[in-house]
C-alpha cells in the first residue's frame, strides 16, 4: 500500500511516495510531472543482485546504517561518543497545497525528525528540517541536513563559485562527479565564492532553456554542500550547516532545527531558478515601513578620504555629492576613537574626540539638510587588541585556552556567543543610533575566524542584528565583509543592501556582478563608481562606462566628486539622473541575462511590457560587423517599440554608426517580438569598455 504526495509549481514536481514499509520515498524531483497515476516504486524496481531482500529507496530520511549506502541525512551519537541511527518505524504525512510535512519517528532511538516543504511566491521550495529528543538520554547531532534530494538523469554540470576579497564570485562549472564532490565553507562565514550554493545544470541548459536545479541555505557560517554518485546511476545532493563536534546536544525535550534551504528547479534555465530565487529573497527582505522605497544613490567616503578623517574635509566631500544628486552620504572607517588606520580602535563606538569633538549630530544634521540621508560604517563583531574595549575585557574574543589568537586585518572576532558581548555592542550601536539622525548602517565583518565560533556564533550575529533592526526599525543596514565574503540568504532577513567586493574596477564588476545576480536580486547588489585608475586594479576606464556599469545594481559613488573637472561632473550627474530615471525598471523586477556573439553580454531588466535591456562589450570585437542580439524573452510580445538611450565609452575617436542607431536615438524603432527573439536586435558597433542600453517597450 502505498499513497503519492505531490508539490507542484508551475515549473517543477517534488513527487514522494508514502510507503507504510519504507517510509516517505522519493520519486521525482525535476520538472513538472502528472503523478496522479503513479506506479507504486514496489511495482517498478525489480531486484538487484547481491543487494538487501528488502528494497530501500532514498527516503526522504533514510536509513542510514540500515541498509542505505548513500550519505546520511542526520549522524548522531552517543554521550559517550557512540554512533547512533537513525531508523523510522513511523511516518507521518501532512499535506496541503503548497506545503508538505513529514513527521518521522525513531522508537529505538527515541527521536524524531520534522521535515517540511513549502513552496514559496515565484515557485522555489522552502526545506525546513529539525530533529526533537524525545527519550531520555542525551543525543549529540553531528550533522543534520537541511536539504537532501536526488539528481536525477538529465543532471550534468555543477555551478558553483569561489573567491578571494578584490576576486569574488568566479564562476566554476565542472562534470557531476564519478565519486563525490564537496563545497565547504571553514572559515566561520561563507567567504568571497558568494552564497552557500550551487546550480545543476542539465545537459544543453543555457541561460534561457533547460533543466537548472539551485540550492542555496539560509546560513552566514560554516557549510558543506555535497553531490555523490549512487551506484544505482544517479547522485545525491546534501546542504549542511556544519555543526562541530559535541557542539549540539540534544537533552530530552530539545529541538535542533538547521538553517532553511532554499530549493529551485526550472526548464527556463539559468535565468529561470533565478527568477525563483530572487523572489524568496524578496519574500524575506524586511523593508522599513513594510516595502522598498526607490534605492537611494549613495556617496561612500571610503576611497574618497580612506582614514585620513577631519570634520571639514567630511563636510566638503559630502555638499560636493548634494549637486550632483547624491541621496545617501555613508561615513565609513575612520570615525571612532582612536581610528587613524587599521591598527587600532574597533570595538570603541564612539566618534573620536579630536575628530569630531561634538559627536555625529553636527555632520549628520548638515547632510540631512542637503537633502540627504546620513549612513554609517560599523564593524560590530571585531576588536582591535589596541582598543578600550579588548584592554578591559581580553577575554570577549573568540579563544581557545592555551592556544594563539590569529589576528587578520590586525583584529579578533568578538564572542557573539555571550549575551554580555552582545548587550555591550547593542548598547553601543542604540547609543550611536539615537546620538545623530544615523539612518543606515553599514555592517562590515572584515576577517575570517580564527579560532571558530561555530553555529552559535553566527546565531549570535543574527541576534543582534534583529535587536538592532527591531529597536530601530527605520534603519536600513547594509551587509558586508571585505567586500563579498558573507552575501547570503542567512543575512537576508537583516539587511537591504550586500556589498559586492572592494573591487571596484568596472570591467571586474561585469563579470562579478553577473554571478551576484545568481541568488540575490539587484536591488541588494551594491554598485559604485570608483575613481580612475581603480584602486585595486590599477586600470582605467572612461567615467560614462563606469557609470553604467553601477546604475545596473544598487548605485553609488566612491570618489570624491570635489576633484572631478565640471564636465566629468557634469557627467557623473547625468548618470545618477539616467539611474533615477530607470531604477524603477531595475530593482523588484526581472533580472534575465543573456549571450550575444563575439563575446557580448546583456542584461535585461524591466516587466512583461517594459525593459532595459544593457549590452555589455568588455574587449574589442572580432566580427566585422556586430551581429544582432537575440532576446528570447521578446517573444511573449507581438510587437516591440525600441529606443537607444545611451551608449557609454570612451568619447575620443567615435566610429561612424549605422543610420538606425541615429533614428534609435532620435525616437523608437518597431521590431516584432518574434524578430527579436530569433533574428534578433541590431547592435551598434562597440568600442571594447562600452555599454549599449535600451528601452524596450511593448507596442
Ligand atoms: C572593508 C569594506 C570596505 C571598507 C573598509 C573599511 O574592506 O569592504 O568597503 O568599508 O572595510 O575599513
Amino acid at each position: 500500500m502505498s499513497t503519492v504526495h505531490a508539490l507542484h509549481s508551475d515549473e517543477a514536481s517534488l513527487v514522494l511516495e508514502h510507503d507504510l514499509a519504507r517510509g516517505l520515498l522519493w520519486r521525482h524531483c525535476g520538472a513538472r510531472v502528472d503523478a496522479e497515476q503513479l506506479v507504486p516504486s514496489a511495482e517498478t524496481r525489480g531486484p538487484a543482485p547481491f543487494s538487501l531482500n528488502q528494497d530501500i529507496g532514498q527516503a526522504l530520511v533514510p536509513p542510514s546504517g540500515l541498509g542505505w549506502f548513500g550519505p546520511a541525512l542526520v549522524e548522531l551519537r552517543t554521550p559517550s561518543g557512540e554512533s547512533l541511527l537513525f531508523a523510522a518505524d513511523e511516518t507521518r504525512v501532512e499535506q496541503d497545497d503548497g506545503h508538505l510535512a513529514c513527521t518521522v519517528a525513531d522508537s529505538v532511538a527515541g527521536l524524531t525528525i520534522r521535515l517540511e516543504i513549502t513552496r514559496l511566491e515565484g515557485g522555489a521550495f522552502r526545506f525546513a528540517t529539525a530533529i526533537t529528543n524525545d527519550g531520555k538520554a542525551a543525543v549529540s547531532v553531528a550533522a543534520l541536513a537541511s536539504l537532501q534530494l536526488p539528481l536525477a538523469a538529465p543532471s550534468q554540470k555543477i555551478l558553483s563559485w569561489r573567491g578571494r576579497h578584490n576576486a569574488e564570485l568566479h564562476e566554476c562549472i565542472e562534470a557531476l562527479p564519478q565519486q563525490r564532490w564537496e563545497k565547504v565553507a571553514r572559515q566561520g562565514l561563507p567567504g568571497h565564492g558568494g552564497p552557500p550554493g550551487l546550480f545543476v545544470l542539465g545537459n544543453g541548459t543555457g541561460w534561457h532553456q533547460g533543466i537548472a536545479v539551485a540550492v542555496q541555505l539560509q546560513w552566514s557560517g560554516n557549510s558543506t554542500f555535497a553531490i555523490e554518485r549512487h551506484d544505482e546511476g544517479y547522485w545525491t545532493l546534501s546542504a549542511n550547516a556544519s555543526l562541530a563536534p559535541g557542539e549540539v546536544v540534544l537533552e530530552p525535550g530539545e529541538t535542533y532545527a538547521a538553517p532553511p534551504a532554499l530549493l529551485a528547479i526550472s526548464v527556463h534555465g539559468r535565468n529561470g531558478a533565478t527568477a525563483q530565487h530572487h523572489a524568496a529573497i524578496r519574500g524575506m527582505i524586511d523593508w522599513p515601513r513594510g516595502e522598498m522605497s526607490p534605492r537611494p544613490v549613495h556617496l561612500n567616503s571610503w576611497e574618497a578620504v580612506y582614514f585620513r578623517h577631519d570634520a571639514e574635509r567630511i563636510g566638503q566631500l559630502a555638499r560636493s555629492g548634494s549637486d550632483i544628486g547624491i541621496e545617501r552620504f555613508v561615513l565609513d572607517d575612520g570615525w571612532f576613537k582612536g581610528r587613524r588606520n587599521d591598527m587600532a580602535g574597533l570595538g570603541d563606538w564612539d566618534p573620536d574626540p579630536e575628530t569630531y569633538p561634538h559627536g555625529l549630530a553636527p555632520l549628520a544634521q548638515d547632510v540631512e539638510a542637503m537633502g540627504q540621508q546620513f549612513g554609517l560604517w560599523v564593524e560590530p563583531e571585531m576588536v582591535n587588541p589596541d582598543s578600550d574595549l579588548y584592554r578591559e575585557h581580553p577575554d570577549w574574543a573568540l579563544s581557545l585556552e592555551g592556544r594563539d589568537q590569529p589576528t587578520a586585518r590586525n583584529q579578533l572576532v568578538l564572542d557573539l556567543r555571550r549575551e554580555d558581548v552582545r548587550d555591550y555592542l547593542f548598547g553601543k550601536l542604540d547609543a550611536v543610533l539615537k546620538s545623530a539622525p544615523v539612518s543606515y548602517l553599514k555592517w562590515d565583518h572584515n576577517r575570517a575566524h580564527a579560532p571558530l565560533g561555530g553555529a552559535a556564533q553566527v546565531r549570535g550575529t543574527y541576534e543582534l542584528l534583529a535587536r538592532v533592526r527591531a529597536a530601530h526599525p527605520d534603519v536600513e543596514i547594509e551587509g558586508c565583509s571585505a567586500g563579498g565574503g558573507r552575501s547570503d540568504a542567512g543575512m537576508v532577513p537583516h539587511v537591504h543592501r550586500f556589498w559586492t567586493s572592494d573591487n571596484i574596477d568596472a570591467v571586474a564588476r561585469v563579470q562579478m556582478q553577473r554571478e551576484f545576480l545568481a541568488f540575490l536580486p539587484p536591488e541588494m547588489m551594491g554598485t559604485h563608481v570608483g575613481g580612475s585608475p581603480a584602486h585595486v586594479t590599477g586600470r582605467r576606464h572612461a567615467l560614462p562606462y563606469r557609470c553604467a556599469i553601477a546604475t545596473m545594481g544598487h548605485m553609488g559613488v566612491e570618489l570624491d566628486p570635489g576633484t572631478l573637472d565640471e564636465n566629468e561632473r557634469a557627467e557623473l550627474a547625468r548618470w545618477i539622473g539616467f539611474y533615477k530615471r530607470w531604477r524603477h525598471l531595475l530593482h523588484g523586477t526581472a533580472c534575465l541575462l543573456g549571450e550575444g556573439a563575439d563575446d557580448l553580454l546583456w542584461q535585461a531588466s524591466g516587466t512583461a511590457s517594459h525593459m532595459l535591456l544593457y549590452c555589455i562589450r568588455t574587449n574589442p570585437a572580432q566580427d566585422l560587423r556586430p551581429q544582432p542580439v537575440l532576446l528570447p524573452f521578446a517573444a511573449d510580445s507581438a510587437e516591440w517599440d525600441v529606443r537607444l538611450l545611451e551608449l557609454a565609452e570612451e568619447p575620443a575617436h567615435s566610429f561612424p554608426r549605422a543610420a538606425i542607431f541615429h533614428q534609435m536615438k532620435e525616437g523608437p524603432v518597431r521590431f516584432s517580438g518574434s524578430w527579436l527573439a530569433n533574428a534578433g536586435l541590431p547592435t551598434p558597433v562597440q568600442k571594447a569598455e562600452s555599454v549599449a542600453i535600451f528601452e524596450l517597450k511593448r507596442a
